[in-house]
């Protein structure tokens, strides 16, 4: 069993109530608007906003600042080939940049790229490679209460179809997305990964992996897949991440750094156009828009990603909140994922009808009552789709406390106590592109 020890403290301050009122209504009723001053637990994302390590912090010291070639790179090329089992890799400056290097080198008008599910930065590059992004979830995957244990996984048929549709030449890649963030966090099997690699080989095209949380995933597999019982995290990771061609990262998730990401391919003639494209949007191949310091510390954050001890007490957090709030009677999406419990927004605020927000409501009346920021992934961050209403609550890495959950399901409880109260809300501003609206509109209650 592990624990962790803080060595270096930051405090929060919970605002008092009227201030915290205060503080969502100067921020349009949008928690992207707030200070992170004002949040006392800030349960907008899990990335980026992990803990490093104190082996972490020691590595920053040996970063080497050089433009190209720099020892720090090295280091790096040595963690993902152990780790990852990939011999090229080009840093980025987080994973929408490693999705711009690869998709923008992919991808071509009029191409039809099937994922699991596209992570809303992933639909944004593949569109603008001028291709169009099509979710095959499996089904259930949207739902909340569906059961199944690898609820992330890429529905293979519905990549045939899509194929025989629009024909084989207009498919350029399978992407697979471990775990499947849009998708409530669930996760992909093995066997799933093998199958969509075999489809891949027949079709003559790579399959990448959006591999964010793919120690998470893979803690999962050894958890849930029959034959992986024994595994360790590490192996599983090796081996499914050895069915994709290429790899996209986020470093600030599974890499458990603040910033950071890259791609890494197998196939040297596309290594050598990624390069290309690296060093027009994002700097010299090797080193993508980091510092050397941050390249050093993911290269022992990816190692420290894959330990058991680590993913299962960092799964078992996300875990036992679900778990608690479960106990407490909120509506959660079901399994429960790796790296967000994720609330039915439209189960707990019943009395709202969808145009009227209640996942946004849901959002805000968590901070109102607790300090509490989470994020609604439904109707306002993505209108004109049929996504479950669903708020997120994502939980940074090694970073909050027993007591911090015990805060989290306690504010749950209390807006559930007074849910027919809360008011729903109407967007009063939002931006010339809808689909990135979530991060800059303004609501007022109705
Ligand atoms: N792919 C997936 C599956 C992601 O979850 C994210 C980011 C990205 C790509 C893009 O990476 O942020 O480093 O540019 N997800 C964050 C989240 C923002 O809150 O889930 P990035």
């Amino acid at each position: 069993m592990r624990s962790y020890l803080s060595k270096m403290v930051t405090s929060t301050q919970l605002p008092e109530r009227e201030e915290r009122a205060e503080h969502i209504a100067d921020a349009g009723y949008n928690v992207f608007n707030l200070s992170s001053s004002d949040v006392f637990i800030d349960l907008l994302t899990d990335s980026g906003t992990g803990t490093m390590s104190d082996e972490q912090w020691a590595a920053l010291f040996r970063g080497d600042e050089a433009y190209a070639g720099s020892s720090s790179f090295e280091a790096l090329e040595d963690a993902v080939k152990s780790v990852m089992g990939f011999e090229h890799v080009v840093p980025a400056h987080q994973g929408r940049g490693a999705e711009n290097v690869l998709y923008g080198t992919l991808f071509e008008s009029d191409d039809v790229v099937p994922n699991n599910t596209h992570f809303d930065t992933t639909r944004a590059h593949v569109a603008n490679a001028g291709a169009e992004p099509v979710d095959c979830p499996v089904d259930g995957a949207m739902d909340p209460d569906a059961s199944g244990d690898f609820k992330g996984n890429l529905d293979i048929d519905a990549v045939r179809s899509l194929v025989e549709d629009r024909g084989a030449a207009s498919v350029p890649a399978i992407i697979l997305t471990i775990t499947n963030n849009s998708a409530a966090g669930q996760p992909v099997s093995v066997e799933n990964t093998r199958k969509a690699s075999d489809l891949a080989d027949e079709l003559d095209v790579p399959l990448v992996i959006d591999a964010c949380r793919f120690a998470e995933n893979a803690y999962f597999v050894t958890q849930r897949e029959p034959g992986y019982e024994d595994a360790t995290v590490a192996e599983v990771a090796r081996e499914q991440l050895s069915y994709a061609d290429a790899l996209v990262m986020s470093a600030k998730k599974d890499g458990i750094t603040n910033i950071g990401g890259f791609v890494a391919v197998r196939d040297p003639e596309l290594f050598e156009r990624v390069k290309q494209r690296a060093i027009l949007y994002e700097g010299f191949s090797t080193y993508g828009g980091m510092a050397g310091r941050d390249i050093e510390a993911l290269a022992v954050g990816l190692q420290e990603a894959v330990e058991d001890e680590y993913v299962a007490q960092r799964i078992g957090q996300t875990q036992e909140l679900g778990e608690q709030l479960a106990a407490a009677g909120a509506p959660i999406y079901q399994p429960l994922g790796g790296h967000a419990v994720y609330l039915d927004a439209e189960a707990l605020l019943s009395h709202l009808p969808l145009a009227k927000y209640p996942g946004q409501a849901l959002v805000v009346e968590l901070y109102r009552e607790g300090g509490v920021r989470g994020v609604e992934l439904g109707s306002f961050a993505f209108p004109d789709t049929d996504r479950p209403e669903l708020v997120r609550l994502a939980l940074p890495r090694r970073t909050y406390h027993r007591e911090h959950l015990d805060h989290i399901v306690e504010t749950v409880t209390a807006v559930m106590e007074h849910a027919e109260s809360v008011p729903g809300y109407e967007v009063v501003w939002e931006p010339p592109r809808k689909e990135l609206r979530h991060f800059s509109a303004e609501l007022e209650p109705v």
